[in-house]
């Protein structure tokens, strides 16, 4: 398929992996991962993410990041494209624009979140947490919770923090931050694990993350389980398309699929397990929901030796995997934009930006002023963004890639564009044909039957 003549390539694989790697360890792995874990019954969550980054995460990342490659343009246009090249109806691009707004409404509450690490960030260095309680602790997080000017300055500093990278562009923009933070991000992760082990209860973590119990598997466990999986590998919504946009003809798509899948579910799984030792070396509350690494690891901090130091380092790394995350969330966004209408990528920033700004007050406003207001299934702002994206048009948009590109496109432009040999071929094909969707449409089934 022919290029537009004009569009950036990554420099090297590396800087696709670095970036794919930025986009899919976040928020998600430090902060939701932890957290859902803690709710959803430890092990039992666990289990079924990891079957469900295995069955549906890996064929689809490698689905996702082919059809980009292929089409080369934004998922719009891509998918419009590609559908054009299977003799399909154009209606395929609506996966692509689904995808674009399912990105703005992830950073809206996103950002919300990111905003606190700011802020989290200042008050370790500050050497807030020096000796706190739990109480003081909790107190301290939900008097902040509940003054909205303040969380609208950090979100509003995160929002042009993610707009500045994506306003530079593909090279100079999200391939140098990704070069910078990444490194620097895997460094830090070295040094918290480290400490963790060393004054954590490292033995009971594990056995809370890893002992299979499976009586607490419930339809809620499992459809929390697949969203957040396709929210940690950012599936679904075009993220990893647009980056596979980038790339050049050469790389193996599967090779490097491995790599950032790999490297995603091991910084989840190694956060969680020096968050947890933590927790449970100092008695705190596993289940305690969205502020547990705000509301426990304070605590935490406040105890250790050179605990100010660590827990800046801490905050400090949630924030850069953030960072790297939302670039990806408004790519799509941008990309197309700036490839349909006469905006540069500036004026494209400018205007998602403030979009999303807007958005983002609105979510942070469920925390105080907005408490008692409910959109959808008795849900505030925040939680409707959340849920609606993570649960039901990331894993919609994966299932409509999956059957787009299993039963849609041509077998044999598949195969080209994915290089594998005919073995590996043909069972990635029965996992994207089969595997993949009914794994998805039979959680959504249950759960519409569920859902009064
Ligand atoms: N994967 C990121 C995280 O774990 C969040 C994210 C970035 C994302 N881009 C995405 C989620 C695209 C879904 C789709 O924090």
């Amino acid at each position: 398929m022919t290029e537009p003549a004009h569009r950036s390539h990554w420099t090297n694989r590396w800087t696709f992996i670095l970036a794919t790697a930025g986009s899919a360890i976040g928020l998600g792995n430090i902060w939701k991962f932890p957290y859902m874990t803690g709710v959803n019954g430890g092990s039992a969550f666990v289990l079924v993410f990891l079957a469900c980054i295995a069955l549906v995460g890996i064929p689809l990342m490698m689905c996702e990041i082919m059809l980009g490659r292929r089409a080369q343009r934004n998922p719009v246009d891509g998918m419009q494209l590609l559908a054009a090249e299977a003799r399909a109806t154009a209606l395929w691009k609506w996966v692509g624009i689904m995808g674009l707004f399912a990105g703005l409404l992830i950073l809206a509450f996103y950002s919300v979140i990111a905003g606190w690490v700011l802020d989290y960030v200042v008050r370790a260095a500050g050497g807030e947490f020096r000796g706190i309680d739990g109480a003081t602790a909790q107190a301290r997080f939900n008097a902040f919770l509940a003054a909205p000017l303040e969380l609208i300055l950090w979100h509003s500093l995160f929002i042009a923090m993610t707009m500045g990278v994506v306003a530079r562009g593909v090279n100079s923009g999200l391939e140098k931050t990704n070069k910078i933070l990444m490194p620097a991000l895997f460094a830090i992760l070295l040094v918290l694990l480290g400490y963790s082990m060393a004054v954590g209860d490292f033995a009971r973590s594990a056995s809370f993350m890893f002992t299979p119990d499976f009586s607490k598997v419930t339809p809620v466990v499992v459809l929390s389980a697949l969203g957040h999986a396709f929210f940690s590998l950012s599936l679904g919504m075009g993220a990893v398309m647009v980056y596979g946009s980038y790339l050049q003809r050469h790389v193996s798509i599967a090779r490097t699929t491995l790599f950032v899948a790999i490297a995603d579910t091991a910084v989840g799984l190694l956060v969680g397990l020096a968050i947890f030792a933590l927790v449970f070396a100092n008695g705190l509350e596993p289940a305690a929901g969205p502020g547990l690494i705000f509301q426990t690891l304070p605590i935490a901090f406040g105890k250790m030796a050179g605990g100010t130091f660590i827990g800046t380092l801490f905050f400090l790394l949630v924030a850069f995997a953030a960072w790297t995350s939302a670039i990806s969330l408004v790519e799509p966004a941008i990309s197309w934009l700036t490839e349909n209408t006469r905006m540069t990528r500036h004026q494209a920033a400018w205007l998602i930006g403030l979009t999303d700004w807007v958005l983002g007050i609105a979510a942070l406003l469920s925390f105080n002023v907005w408490k008692d207001v409910h959109l959808l299934f008795g849900l505030n702002v925040f939680d409707t963004l959340d849920k609606l994206t993570t649960n039901i048009l990331l894993p919609l948009g994966g299932l409509l890639m999956a059957l787009f590109a299993g039963w849609v496109m041509r077998t044999h432009h598949v195969q080209e564009e994915l290089g594998l040999a005919s073995g590996a071929y043909r069972v990635w094909r029965f996992t994207i044909r089969f595997v993949s969707p009914l794994a998805i449409a039979a959680i959504f089934l249950y759960l519409f039957g569920l859902v009064k």
